[in-house]
C-alpha cells in the first residue's frame, strides 16, 4: 500500500518515516495541505493520510477516486473535514485515530484555563521586560467554581477528572449522556447560565455549528471563561469579539482552535500581513489566549497517532474489519 501524506511537518516525518518502514508501507510526504489545487499529488497512491486542516471535500474525493485511491487515513480524531457521503459513494474507506491520548488535550485545556485565568502569558512578557508590577494580573481561585463540560467523551471525561482535582463543581451536557458518570447533566441552556467556566469537548457536527453565538453568549454569566480545544466553528468568532467588547461580560477566552484556522494555524505568518480581521481583533484583547491547535501535541500522543494510523492501514491492507473506520 503506497501512502501519500499531505500537510506534513518535520515532527510528522519524525514518527511516520520510522513507522512506515516498520509496517512496510512506502510513504511520500508532501508539505502542502490537500485541496482541489493539490489533489493531483495523490496520483499513484493507494491511500492518502491527512490532518485537521486538509480539505477533503466532495470534489477532492471524486478526484481521489479517479486516481484509484481507496483509503483515507486521518491522523486525527475529528473527521469534520471529510465529505463522508461522497467517500461512501466512491467506496473509499475513511479511518481515524479516535483515542490516542485524551489526557494530552485535557491537560492542555486545563493549562489554557490556568494561563488565561492567572494571566501567566502576560506575566511572562512583563517580567522578561523587568516589569515586576502585578497590577491587572489578578485571577480567581478555581476551587468551588462551576465548570460546564460540553461533550463527555474521552477528552471531556479526562477534563472532568482534572477539574475535580481542582475542587471544581462539574456540570455537563452531552447528546448521549454517559451512564454512571459522577457529574450533574443539565440542558445546554442551563449549563450556559450556571457555569463560571465553559470547556468544549464535543465534535463539530452540522447540528452544533456556532453553538456559542450571540444568543448563547447572552445567557452566560458575567465574567465567564470559555475554553475551546475542540473545533473552531463551534464558536461564532465575530459574536465572541462583540461579547469581549462588553465591559465585564467575558473573564477570559482561550482558543486552541479557530473557525478560519486553515492556512494560518501551523504556519509561520510572522512576516505577513494578517488579513483575518476577526483573528487580529481577538489577538488584541488582553484576556484572550490563542494557541495553534496543539492540544494533542505530546510525545506520547504523536507516537500513539503514528502507531494507530499504521494499524488502520494494515487492517485495510489485510481486509480486516477496523473499529476506527468512520461510517455515516
Ligand atoms: P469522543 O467521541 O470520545 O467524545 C465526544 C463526545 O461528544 C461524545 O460523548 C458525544 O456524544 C458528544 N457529542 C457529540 N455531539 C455533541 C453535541 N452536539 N453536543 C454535546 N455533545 C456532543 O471524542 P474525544 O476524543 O473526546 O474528542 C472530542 C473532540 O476534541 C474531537 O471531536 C475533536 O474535535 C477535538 N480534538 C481536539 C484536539 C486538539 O488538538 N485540540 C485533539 C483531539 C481531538
Amino acid at each position: 500500500m503506497n501512502i501519500t501524506f499531505f500537510g506534513t511537518k518535520p515532527y510528522d516525518r519524525m514518527w511516520f518515516e520510522e513507522m512506515g518502514k516498520q509496517y512496510g508501507f512506502p510513504i511520500r510526504f508532501f508539505e502542502v495541505n490537500l485541496s482541489e489545487e493539490t489533489v493531483a499529488l495523490a496520483q499513484g497512491a493507494d491511500a492518502i493520510c491527512v490532518f485537521v486542516n486538509d480539505d477533503v471535500n466532495g470534489k477532492v474525493i471524486a478526484q481521489l477516486a479517479e486516481f484509484g485511491v481507496k483509503t483515507i487515513l486521518l491522523r486525527c480524531a475529528g473527521f469534520n473535514q471529510v465529505d463522508l457521503k461522497t467517500a461512501q459513494k466512491h467506496d473509499i474507506k475513511v479511518l481515524r485515530v479516535p483515542g490516542y491520548s485524551p489526557e494530552a488535550v485535557a491537560e492542555f485545556s486545563m493549562g489554557l484555563l490556568l494561563a488565561v485565568n492567572r494571566q501567566i502569558p502576560r506575566a511572562y512578557v512583563r517580567t522578561r521586560m523587568f516589569n515586576m508590577n502585578i497590577h491587572g494580573l489578578m485571577g480567581h481561585d478555581l476551587k468551588n467554581r462551576t465548570v460546564g463540560i460540553i461533550g463527555t467523551g474521552k477528552i471531556g471525561q479526562a477534563m472532568i477528572q482534572i477539574c475535580k482535582g481542582f475542587g471544581m463543581r462539574i456540570l455537563a451536557y452531552d447528546i448521549y449522556p454517559v451512564d454512571g458518570l459522577d457529574v450533574e447533566y443539565v440542558s445546554l441552556d442551563e449549563l450556559f447560565e450556571r457555569s463560571d467556566v465553559i470547556s468544549l469537548h464535543c465534535p463539530l457536527t452540522k447540528d452544533n455549528y456556532h453553538m456559542i453565538d450571540r444568543r448563547t453568549l447572552k445567557k452566560m454569566k458575567d465574567g465567564v471563561y470559555i475554553i475551546n480545544t475542540s473545533r473552531g466553528a463551534l464558536i461564532d468568532a465575530k459574536a465572541l469579539v462583540e461579547a469581549l467588547r462588553l465591559p465585564g461580560k467575558i473573564g477570559g477566552v482561550a482558543l486552541d482552535v479557530y473557525e478560519e484556522e486553515g492556512g494560518i494555524f501551523y504556519e509561520d505568518k510572522s512576516n505577513d500581513i494578517v488579513d483575518d480581521d476577526t483573528l487580529a481583533r481577538l489577538l488584541m484583547f488582553p484576556n484572550v489566549l490563542i494557541t495553534s491547535h496543539q492540544g494533542y501535541f505530546t510525545m506520547e500522543a504523536m507516537q500513539a497517532i503514528a502507531i494507530e494510523t499504521m494499524e488502520n492501514a494494515y487492517a485495510v491492507k489485510q481486509g480486516n474489519p477496523c473499529p476506527n473506520e468512520v461510517t455515516l
